[in-house]
């Protein structure tokens, strides 16, 4: 696959998820842009950093121009806790980062992605969990804003197929990141959570990245309004 002529926006690509598919996207050809509020620690050739914290309603975010062929949004939570425990902040907390800000991003970068759509397609890539698909105890705040994304992503490639923008979500389970460092701290957990999976083990985020980079390229032209789980079986087998 070559991505030479392409302009792709990864917000969250300083690590994790986000930093695997820079690097893939990069490695391919592509000018990537990478949004984060830290800045990553390996910058390819082709990739450009903006400091940005989506969820700081007072910044503007930085100016896009031209055409821009994906924008991946990477941004999320864990916030696991017995529903009484979970203080109204903390939905609202999950909700700013995983739907506010990606509406925030969305709507700042629509018209760069018309104008990639207007001439062969555009990509939108957002992040949901298989735990909006499963129900599992003690997620209902990370569950309602995951599932929040997932009714934007498919109102939005309804909305915006006549132009040749295609919305996709991936739902994870658990992964090998930061984010999830907490729940990956030692060899206890690390083998617990491997042992809820019919595969036997958690995620790798390159693999992630390897189905995140296939939604955003060209080669994936006739998938749109897909919610796709990489989880090791976790949504779909018992
Ligand atoms: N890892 C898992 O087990 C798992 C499971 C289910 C779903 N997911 C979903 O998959 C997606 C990627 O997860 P991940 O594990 O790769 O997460 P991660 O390791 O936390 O990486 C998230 C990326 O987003 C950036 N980010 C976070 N908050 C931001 C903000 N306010 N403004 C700008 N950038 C921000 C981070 O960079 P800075 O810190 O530099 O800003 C980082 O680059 C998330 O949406 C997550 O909810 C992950």
């Amino acid at each position: 696959m070559d991505l030479k002529d392409k302009t792709y926006l990864v917000v969250g690509g300083s690590h994790g998820i986000g930093a695997e598919l820079v690097e893939q996207l990069s490695g391919l050809g592509a000018s990537v842009i990478c949004w984060s509020r830290t800045e990553p620690e390996n910058k390819n050739a082709g990739v450009s950093y903006a400091q940005v914290d989506v969820c700081d309603r007072e910044a503007e975010l930085p100016t896009v121009e031209g055409k821009l062929h994906g924008v991946a949004y990477c941004p999320g939570s864990i916030q696991l806790a017995s529903f009484p425990r979970l203080k109204i902040e903390a939905f609202e907390q999950d909700l700013e980062v995983n739907l506010l800000g990606a509406v925030r991003v969305l709507q700042h970068c629509i018209k760069a992605l018309s104008a990639a759509g207007a001439d062969g397609g555009a990509s939108v890539l957002l992040f949901s969990t298989v735990a909006v698909r499963v129900g599992l105890p003690f997620h209902a705040s990370i569950a309602a804003a995951k599932g929040a994304v997932e009714g934007l992503v498919r109102s939005l490639a309804a909305e915006y197929a006549p132009k040749n923008i295609r919305f996709n979500a991936i739902a994870p389970s658990l992964t090998d990141t930061p984010l999830a460092a907490g729940l990956l701290g030692d060899d206890k957990k690390r083998d617990a959570s491997a042992e809820r999976h019919p595969l036997k083990r958690v995620g790798d985020p390159r693999e992630t990245a390897t189905t995140a980079t296939h939604l955003l390229s060209p080669d994936a032209g006739w998938i749109t309004g897909q919610v796709i789980g990489i989880d090791g079986g976790m949504s779909a087998l018992r």
